[in-house]
Formats: C-alpha cells, sequence, structure tokens
C-alpha cells in the first residue's frame, strides 16, 4: 500500500517541491529524469539539488535508477505530494485524516477545509502496472509514463462526471481535482453491502438506487461498475460513487453495461434479502434495454 504522504508535508520545504515538480515535468518526455536535467527543469542550484534529492529519496518521494546514465522518477507518494500541496496552495484542503477506504484501485483519505471532505488519489496505473507493460496497451509516447498518466486520466474522468451529475443525481460533490486526485464531499453513511435492511425498507431502497441510475441515464452516463460498494445508504438517501469508468450513454456497450449494472444490483437484493426483494422480471427489464427504450425501463423502474 501507497504510504500517507499527510503526514510528512510539513517536513518538506519550497525548494524540496521544486525538485518533486521538475522531476514530474520531466516525466513527460522519459521514464527516468536525468540527472544533468535536474537543474533546468527544477531550477534549483546543482549543489542544492544534490542535497534536495537526498531528502526526498529518504522520504520515499523519489526512486533512482542508474544503468546507462542517473535518472529519477516520483513514486507514487511523490505525485501524492504535489497533487496535495496544489489542494492546500488552493485552500481546498486545510487537513488530511485517516483512511477512509483503500479500494483496488485507489486510497481515500478523510480531508478537512470548512466542510468534511473525501481525498481519493487514483491508483490505476499502480495496481495493473506490471499487466499494463506486458500486455503493452500504451502506446510508445505515453508508454513511459504509463502509471501516472493513467491514474490522473481516470482522475479526470471521474471528476469530468461527477461534475456533470450532480446535483441532480445524488453522488458526492465534487470540489476539486489535480493530478490523479480529486476531493469531493464526504458522504456519511454505510456501504450497501454491509447495511442491515429492515424487511420494510428493501423495495424502497432498491428503487432509490435504480432510480438514481435512471437518473444517471438521463444526464448522460452509465455507472458501468454497480455494485453493493459503490453505494452509500444513509437516512436522507442513497448517493452512488466511483465513477472513474462511466460511459456516455451514446457509447456502442451503454445498455449493455447499463444492463449489467441492473443485474449487479438486483442480484445483490436477491441474495441478500430473498423473501423480501422484489419478483423483477429480469428478462423484461434486458429487453427493454436492449430495445433501445430507456423510457420502458423507466417505466419499469418506477412502476
Ligand atoms: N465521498 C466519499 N465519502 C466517504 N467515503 C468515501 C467517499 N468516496 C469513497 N469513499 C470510501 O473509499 C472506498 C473506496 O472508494 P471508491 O469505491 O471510490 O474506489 P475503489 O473502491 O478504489 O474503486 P473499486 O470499486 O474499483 O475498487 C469506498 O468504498 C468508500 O468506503
Ligand atoms: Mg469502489
Amino acid at each position: 500500500m501507497v504510504q500517507n504522504v499527510a503526514t510528512r508535508m510539513a517536513e518538506l520545504e519550497d525548494e524540496d517541491f521544486h525538485l518533486l515538480s521538475g522531476i514530474d515535468h520531466g516525466m513527460r518526455f522519459s521514464r527516468w529524469v536525468a540527472e544533468e536535467k535536474l537543474p533546468e527543469f527544477s531550477r534549483l542550484d546543482p549543489g542544492d539539488i544534490v542535497y534536495r534529492i537526498d531528502r526526498c529519496m529518504d522520504r520515499e518521494l523519489l526512486e533512482r535508477k542508474t544503468i546507462q546514465y542517473t535518472g529519477y522518477r516520483l513514486t507514487f507518494e511523490g505525485y501524492d505530494a504535489l497533487a496535495l500541496r496544489t489542494f492546500a496552495e488552493r485552500e481546498t484542503i486545510v487537513d488530511v485524516g485517516g483512511p477512509l477506504g483503500v479500494g483496488k484501485e485507489s486510497d481515500v483519505y478523510e480531508a478537512r477545509s470548512f466542510q468534511p471532505l473525501a481525498l481519493k488519489y487514483h491508483r490505476e496505473g499502480y495496481t495493473n502496472f506490471r499487466e499494463v507493460q506486458k500486455e503493452r496497451e500504451y502506446t510508445a509516447n505515453n508508454r513511459h509514463r504509463s502509471w501516472l498518466y493513467t491514474a490522473r486520466k481516470a482522475a479526470e474522468r471521474e471528476y469530468e462526471v461527477l461534475e456533470t451529475l450532480y446535483p441532480d443525481v445524488s453522488v458526492p460533490r465534487p470540489v476539486d481535482q489535480n493530478r490523479h486526485a480529486i476531493v469531493m464531499e464526504r458522504i456519511d453513511g454505510v456501504e450497501l453491502s454491509r447495511a442491515k435492511l429492515e424487511p420494510n425498507q428493501v423495495i424502497g431502497v432498491l428503487d432509490l438506487v435504480l432510480n438514481e441510475m435512471a437518473a444517471a441515464y438521463r444526464a448522460g452516463y452509465v455507472h458501468a461498475d454497480m455494485s453493493e460498494y459503490n453505494v452509500f445508504i444513509a437516512t436522507d438517501g442513497v448517493t452512488i460513487f466511483d465513477w472513474p469508468q462511466a460511459v456516455p450513454t451514446d457509447h456502442e456497450n451503454s445498455e449493455e453495461l447499463l444492463r449489467r449494472d441492473i443485474e449487479n444490483v438486483l442480484g445483490h437484493f436477491h441474495r441478500k434479502y430473498p423473501s423480501n426483494a422484489p419478483d423483477v422480471d429480469e428478462t423484461a427489464l434486458k429487453a427493454a434495454l436492449v430495445e433501445d427504450t430507456f423510457e420502458a425501463v423507466e417505466q419499469f423502474i418506477n412502476r
């Protein structure tokens, strides 16, 4: 797991950030940024650079490789530190707390400004790093930057989707985005996977979830990773989160993905509440989707 850099931020000085952002810049051109390039990219004196490198290496914000030449690159902690610094400068965040959740492809922390926030660092390229390399999924141009690039794209994507959906759909309010990180409203609630609904609440909660999915569809998106792990439930309703893989409704697979999302949700309710989940005719629902009549699905949901 990547360490929480927030605890190390206070020890870092402006010049350390100059070095880190210089390397961030250099990583656009090569996977390992050559030592000779550092004065140009970081605008620091060569003497200071040696000292800054040591400080940043000690804090595991940088990695060094010496094969044909000596080069440096950011670790995820280094990239986290740069994003966090940006949020602090913009006064988006004044404080970072403990972990809220560690997902397959992200680390989420509590954060604070004038309201409770959640800070999500995307890790997409990191967890799949080896596979991605093997599959050569990335073009020669951006392969050297693959993990930073993939994670940043995922964060940009998720932020864009949240901005489109909020407030018509019940999603966390987007607050800010930088590099591979997003800041959003912190949701109080319990994940649907952990909730224990009373028998008389089951249908109502299922309806709320399906209605949010319908609202998202009307606003132009299919979540595409719906499950009981990406829904919060609280006394005032449900919130659907974790949107980086959402697809626009005009995407060729959008209806297939919507159908899978609905199946995932219905499947969860049937498994967990076999005697209270409504007897939904999944075939009718699927047919309505395949026939490209989302209105029919909506009627079905609002039965
Ligand atoms: N806005 C938020 N407020 C409070 N907690 C959050 C918020 N967003 C995420 N979390 C917590 O962090 C965990 C991980 O977040 P999220 O589901 O967005 O990413 P992920 O789990 O990495 O994605 P995946 O579902 O692909 O594994 C969630 O399960 C949740 O507990
Ligand atoms: Mg998730």
